[in-house]
């Protein structure tokens, strides 16, 4: 499905050097902003690579469901869920082919997948609040437009990136608990490395507006 750059061969072959292309450690305002997750919850992690995020979200015992669409990276989402002892529930995917349901996830995690371009970021980002239930969080963390300016991560390609008003627009049914634009010096594997121009957030999905008597 990715119609911009990274195709699978490119991230195949990426993941098959040794190592863990963006470390094993989880991202940064994933780990400062897990206390706004519903804890120990159903989770689900986006274009999730190579699992450092999954597993430590599953080290912090929430039950986790992740997807990706390289197979050297879920293989390696793999090993480090069994060298940390915890248990994944992984796909190999395209996230056009993930088995998207409704309302059965209290906690969806997005971090750093803007392959899609932004008629289907639009398709994800709707498919990914639909997962929630009522109440439900999302976490996202992405680059900025400004990302273009450092050659440090990233898509490279400007329509997709975020900005905050992207952010703020995109999940009309969620309440924005936190939305950052800021630049940071990020070290995630060699992947990611040196000065970044970063988006966060995190929403809630409103609950149901009570039946009128
Ligand atoms: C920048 S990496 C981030 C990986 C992980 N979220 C992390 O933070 O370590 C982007 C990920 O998106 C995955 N990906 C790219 N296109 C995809 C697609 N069409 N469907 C599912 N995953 C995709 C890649 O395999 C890669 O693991």
């Amino acid at each position: 499905m990715a119609k911009f750059g990274n195709p699978l061969e490119r991230w195949n072959s990426r993941f098959s050097q040794n190592g863990y292309l963006f470390g094993e450690e989880p991202n940064a305002y994933l780990r400062q902003h897990a206390p706004l997750l519903i804890g120990k919850g159903k989770t689900l992690c986006v274009a999730d690579g190579e699992g450092r995020n999954s597993v430590w979200l599953a080290r912090a015992g929430h039950t986790v469901t992740a997807f990706d669409f390289a197979p050297p990276a879920v293989a390696k989402a793999r090993q480090l869920a069994r060298r940390h002892q915890v248990h994944l529930d992984l796909h190999c995917c395209d996230w056009i082919n993930f088995d998207w349901r409704e309302q059965v996830f209290d906690n969806v995690v997005g971090v750093f997948f803007q392959f899609v371009d932004p008629q289907d970021r639009a398709i994800l980002f709707s498919k990914m609040s639909s997962a929630l239930k009522p109440g439900g969080v999302m976490l996202i963390q992405g680059y900025h437009t400004d990302q273009l300016e450092f050659n440090t991560g990233g898509p490279g390609v400007l329509e997709n990136l975020y900005t905050e008003e992207l952010m703020r627009t995109s999940f009309p049914e969620l309440s924005v608990q936190d939305l950052r634009v800021y630049r940071q010096e990020i070290q995630e594997g060699t992947g990611h490395c040196g000065m970044s121009a970063l988006v966060g957030y995190v929403g809630v999905k409103d609950l149901p507006a009570p039946d009128k008597p």
